[in-house]
């Protein structure tokens, strides 16, 4: 799968350990950036990769910041996006299977390098339900379609 990644300067490091998990399984990963220590505004990143996911450039999106908050936020306002913050492995599975999530988002002061790589690896290999998860996310899809036509 192409998956494209994102951070800001707070996550370099851990963005490095996940690029090495994506190709070690056989992911082709496209670096968004930032790849500098300078501090940097993460709704830059958020937003080049929302719309790199919902141009279909790539398959799907990894956004990275200090808390994963404030990159999935920006990336959420992108039309067609789908990102969720996960700490956990229960809530990563979740956002795939019910939310079809098309952005895993979490946070390099939250969660540690061994407990994010699990998170990514979850999320990956889980696949959308569907069926009643698909009217509810079509539901989602309706306020956000709604919003632009105001
Ligand atoms: C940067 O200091 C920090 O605000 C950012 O990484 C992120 O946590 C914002 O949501």
């Amino acid at each position: 799968m192409k998956i494209g990644i994102g951070n800001d300067h707070s996550a370099l490091e851990l963005k490095a350990e996940i690029i090495e998990l994506l190709k070690a399984r056989g992911h082709e990963v496209v670096d968004y950036g930032t790849n500098s220590t300078e501090s940097c505004d993460y709704p830059v990143y958020g937003e080049i990769v929302g719309n790199a996911v919902a141009s279909g450039e790539v398959e799907k999106g990894i956004l990275i910041c200090g808390t994963g908050l404030g990159i999935s936020l920006a990336a959420n306002k992108v039309r067609g996006i789908r990102a969720a913050v996960c700490s956990d492995t229960y809530t990563a599975k979740m956002s795939r299977a019910h939310n079809d999530c098309n952005i895993l988002a979490f946070g390099a002061r939250v969660v540690g390098a061994e407990l994010a790589k699990m998170i990514v690896e979850v999320w990956l290999d889980t696949e959308f339900e569907g069926g009643r998860h698909q009217r509810r996310v079509d539901l989602i899809m309706d306020v956000e379609r709604k919003a632009h036509e105001e």
